[in-house]
């Protein structure tokens, strides 16, 4: 028994970037309602048999593929079926043309040395001067532009790319990397699931409408029980539940940053804790965008929950989280000073600086002190490692 469970310990940490379990996905859904104007996905991903094991806090890193049609775009314009081998230098492994550009090429990222290639096998002069110019170092602004505004895609089908070598090309594109994901469910809860709340990321680009790589994957190509999702486990070492079970937290996760905090309410729950929770979840519209509804009032009717909400867009002005933590600052000081956790979880562009203001005006509000000293009272709560960030 001992050693099986030792056993079990040690495959958990055996999977990696180079070695990833292949998960299937038992349940997947969408969790914004019809009407959202958003595209957030609930996935439940089966990791019986693995050996996994995962505490609240943790993310799992994803290898993505990328969509199919691009890849067999790619093929096209190198007028390959896909099945030649390549040598994938990063990992040494040698795989087909197919597999390369499917699992292993950035091919929304081009780099300079792409287009030196390239260079190498124009022949047109006109073209070869333009390439010349955007590789002369003067002209690095550019050269930077340029690569920002195109994709290796666009490059092969403008200049003549049939005669490069396959080898050498893919040699010359930028690594697919892992993308990493908040796990949104506690083992305590579902010993052989791992949960994830996703929104598909979408964005402009050259005139197009693009979808992320593993957003894109995960949200739209994964089939249920069909696909491989490549996974592996990153633990966190910093954004984790307080050691003492029963000290009050306070959570802020507007949108999909309020992930972790599902795995952290229910593994709270399944551990007895008696420690107050408090959760300020945000989105835009409440009719479609409240995710996780009944488990979060579920938890609110039965007092194991103080639920704060911010619908941004179901009013003219822009309601956000930090100004509902505003609205209960004298609560929320109080909070503080029975030593509650303070935890923060999503958007770090703009959200987590603006609650982090928040909680700067209201150490200065409720606690009377000064600017300099409510940022030093901010230090110190991170000092002290109450005050925990998980922000991206
Ligand atoms: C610790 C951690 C936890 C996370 N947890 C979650 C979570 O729980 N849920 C969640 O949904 N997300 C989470 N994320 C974010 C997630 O990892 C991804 O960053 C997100 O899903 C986008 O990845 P993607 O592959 O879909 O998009 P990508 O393909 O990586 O694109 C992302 C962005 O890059 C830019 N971009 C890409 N290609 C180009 C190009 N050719 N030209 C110009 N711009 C370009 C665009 O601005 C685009 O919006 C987390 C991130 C971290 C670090
Ligand atoms: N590139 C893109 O197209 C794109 C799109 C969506 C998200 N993202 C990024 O994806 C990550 C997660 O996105 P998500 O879908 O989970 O949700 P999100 O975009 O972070 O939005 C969740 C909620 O937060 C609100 N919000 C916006 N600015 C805020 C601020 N300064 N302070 C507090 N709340 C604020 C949003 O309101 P409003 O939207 O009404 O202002 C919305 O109600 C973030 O890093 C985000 O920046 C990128």
């Amino acid at each position: 028994m001992i050693i099986s469970e030792n056993s079990k310990e040690l495959q958990t940490n055996t999977y990696s970037k180079s070695t990833p379990f292949l998960a299937k996905i038992n349940q997947k859904r969408r969790l914004a309602r019809d009407g959202s104007t958003k595209q957030t996905f609930h996935l439940e991903l089966d990791i019986k048999s693995s050996g996994i094991k995962y505490k609240p806090g943790d993310s799992i890193g994803v290898l993505p593929k990328n969509d199919i049609a691009l890849v067999h775009e790619y093929l096209q314009v190198l007028n390959a079926s896909g099945e030649e081998f390549i040598l994938d230098s990063r990992s040494g492994a040698t795989v087909s043309l197919k597999d390369f550009l499917s699992y292993k090429a950035n091919l929304a990222r081009l780099q300079s040395s792409f287009i030196k290639t390239i260079l190498e096998y124009e022949k047109l002069p006109e073209k070869r001067t333009t390439l010349e110019n955007l590789l002369i170092p003067e002209n690095k602004p550019q050269l930077l532009q340029y690569l920002a505004e195109h994709d290796p895609l666009h490059v092969l089908k403008e200049y003549q790319s049939k005669d490069i070598p396959l080898q050498l090309i893919c040699s010359h594109f930028a690594p697919l990397l892992p993308r990493f994901y908040s796990i949104s469910s506690s083992q305590k809860a579902h010993p052989e699931e791992i949960h994830l709340t996703i929104a598909l990321f979408t964005f402009a680009h050259a005139g197009q409408q693009k979808r992320g790589v593993a957003s894109h994957f995960l949200c739209e190509f994964a089939e249920e029980v069909v696909t491989h999702i490549p996974i592996y486990v990153q633990p966190s070492h910093s954004f984790l539940l307080p050691d003492e079970l029963n000290a009050p937290i306070i959570m802020v996760g507007p949108g999909t940053g309020v992930a972790p905090f599902r795995a952290f309410l229910q593994e709270r729950q399944a551990s007895g804790s008696s420690g107050k929770n408090w959760l300020f979840f945000g989105e835009r519209n409440k009719k479609s965008d409240f995710f996780y509804e009944e488990y979060f009032t579920d938890l609110e009717l039965s007092q194991k929950l103080r639920l704060d909400l911010a619908f941004s867009r179901d009013q003219e002005e822009k309601i956000y989280v930090q100004d509902k933590m505003l609205e209960s600052s004298k609560d929320l000081w109080i909070w503080l000073q029975e030593g509650a956790y303070f935890y923060i979880c999503g958007d770090a562009e703009r959200m987590a600086k603006d609650v982090d203001l928040a909680l700067l005006q209201i150490a200065q509000k409720e606690g009377g002190l000064s600017e300099e000293t409510a940022k030093a009272y901010l230090k110190s709560l991170k000092t002290e490692k109450r005050y925990r960030a998980d922000i991206y």
